[in-house]
């Protein structure tokens, strides 16, 4: 395990491509389970997010409900108060997800996270759902970022 996980770190540090599990909460996936979240590049637990770069979220997550849409809408919870989050594309059907969505079957939402020069130095918590024809919860999921 500790040789895996040196491993994982050298190939990060030689530059190439590498995602890596997040560790998150489910807030209430109601209509699906969630196996895993990565955020590439993401080498630390919190994720450090530095500003004017652009991140790569992948979530897999199988879905317990049939769905024509799913729409994504995230979060920024600070000091415990949640804060509307743009994400430039909100169409989860349009972020690696084939619709209409099958029921048991298991799919990757990626997208890109931009993060602005312009937001704050702040530790933060992301909320990120993807919400279902009914509007409920294919995923919800919370993980801590820190933004530097
Ligand atoms: C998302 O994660 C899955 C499972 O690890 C992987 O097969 C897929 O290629 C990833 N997608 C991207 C865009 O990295």
């Amino acid at each position: 395990m500790e040789g895996r996980i040196g491993f994982i770190v050298f190939v990060c540090l030689m530059g190439l491509t590498c995602a890596n599990p997040v560790k998150f909460i489910d807030c209430g996936s109601s209509s699906g389970k969630v196996t895993m979240v990565d955020i590439d590049p993401c080498t630390t637990q919190p994720c450090q997010l530095h500003k004017g770069q652009s991140y790569s979220v992948n979530v897999t997550f199988s879905s317990g409900v049939e769905s024509k849409t799913s729409t994504a809408v995230v979060h920024g919870i600070i000091a415990g108060v949640p804060i509307p989050f743009a994400i430039p594309v909100g169409d989860g059907c349009k972020s690696g997800i084939q619709c209409p969505i099958q029921k048991q079957q298991a799919y990757h939402y990626e997208t890109t996270l931009p993060v602005k020069s312009e937001y704050p130095a702040i530790k933060l918590v992301v909320e990120w759902e993807l919400r279902d024809d009914e509007n409920k919860d294919l995923f919800c999921i919370r993980f801590p970022v820190q933004i530097v």
